[in-house]
């Protein structure tokens, strides 16, 4: 991981470097490990996500005309649009993320003719394509430097519609509220409990460390891509089984329904219900637990949910599967896979002493499977998005 200072300063001096000269706004947002809460976001449900500290950066100035001109210092490549052909359909690449905010926000009403043009310069540390949303974390941090660029004052739930609009309208990814709201929402040593109902949220104790505990990343290095595959055919299961049970989302059915559910439903979707069913208990349950009982409680929580994702939701893989199950042979207390799934990452719970060990025995068993070497780290629940000193 960089130093964050220099990844504000790699930003600052990739904008004046290409545009030739200063920014005027510096902005950071976090990516995000969840807890737990997988696919229940989309479906009216809870999630318990956390940010990280690993975090997307956007230096930002206006321009005079109604260009916008993005820099990353992932490619050094140059991208440039005219504000009025904003449009999906003129979108593609690296800088959708980019201008898909600005597309956002004149979606949202914001007029953006009148404002002229931007140029961006945009750095991250957050791994893409680990399930961390990478993308989330750079769509936010570009929202909050536009904002503060243009002194729009708008909220950060706002914020957070505005940017998972982007990423369902710009990007073409029909993903739900949860990444946004926790790359925006994050508080240091804590957890955002997000009702997705009505987008109510809770900042709830994690304490980890006190616990002696760390969170461990096992980014698979299995690539996912949900703006295809299997995470749209999982979302359009859910909406079926729900129409076929005639409630307005799966929110509305609890384990109770369970048996209904199975009588009405073919047995594949009957299985996506349940998840989803069963994970929204698992999330308020996780949050009971961590209020009673500590972060050392909540193990057998997590193991539960990557079952269901595993043998209900089918979004595992085999690195997913075996890195949960080395992670508790080695001593976690629990594991799961993190994010929409299909590869990605897996989150352990590691008593801090067992870290080089479960570290160690991971990397020996992803090698005698013929697993490409996963990549290993800690991350440690962040603030959220910010405005940062330039
Ligand atoms: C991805 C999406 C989220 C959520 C998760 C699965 O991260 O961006 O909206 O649906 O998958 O929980």
């Amino acid at each position: 991981m960089t130093a964050p200072e220099a990844l504000g300063a790699a930003a600052s001096h990739a904008f004046a470097a290409t545009f030739g000269h200063s920014p005027a706004v510096l902005a950071s947002a976090p990516g995000r490990v969840n807890l737990i809460g997988e696919h229940t976001d989309y479906n009216d449900g809870f999630v318990l996500p956390f940010a990280i500290e690993r975090r997307a950066w956007c230096a930002l100035a206006s321009r005079g005309n109604s260009i916008l001109r993005a820099t990353t210092t992932l490619d050094d490549a140059v991208a440039e649009i005219g504000v009025d052909d904003l449009d999906p359909a003129n979108l593609a690449g690296w800088s959708a993320y980019v201008f898909g905010v600005v597309w956002a926000l004149r979606e949202h009403g914001v007029d953006v003719a009148s404002r002229g043009g931007l140029d961006i310069a945009v750095t991250s540390d957050v791994p893409l394509g680990a399930g961390l949303s990478s993308s989330a974390a750079l769509e936010c941090a570009v929202a909050v430097a536009i904002d503060e660029a243009w002194d729009l004052g708008l909220g950060r739930d706002v914020l957070a519609r505005v940017c998972q609009r982007a990423e369902n309208g710009a990007v073409g990814a029909p993903t739900g509220i949860m990444d946004q709201t926790a790359s925006l929402l994050g508080q240091a040593g804590h957890g955002v409990l997000l009702d997705c109902r009505d987008n109510h949220s809770e900042i709830v104790p994690l304490r980890f460390a006190e616990n002696g505990l760390d969170v461990m990343v096992i980014d698979t290095r299995v690539t996912h891509e949900h703006v295809t595959g299997g995470y749209a055919e999982r979302r359009a299961s859910c909406d079926r089984g729900a129409a076929a049970l005639g409630v307005s989302s799966l929110r509305d059915l609890g384990v109770a329904d369970l048996r209904r559910a199975q009588a009405a439903l073919d047995d594949e979707t009957f299985r996506r219900v349940r998840h989803v069913v069963t994970e929204n208990e698992r999330v308020l349950a996780a949050a009971r637990t961590l209020a009673s009982d500590g972060p050392r409680a909540i193990g057998p929580l997590l193991l539960a949910s990557h079952a269901s994702m595993r043998d209900d939701f089918e979004i595992s893989v085999p690195e997913l599967d075996r890195a949960v199950e080395v992670a508790v042979e080695c001593g976690a207390l629990g594991a799961r896979m993190t994010g929409g799934g299909f590869g990605g990452s897996a989150i352990a719970l590691v008593p801090t002493e067992r870290f080089d060990l479960v570290e160690a025995a991971m990397l020996s068993a992803f090698d005698a499977s013929g697993f490409r070497a996963p990549h290993i780290f800690s991350v440690v629940p962040s603030d959220g998005a910010r405005r940062e000193t330039l």
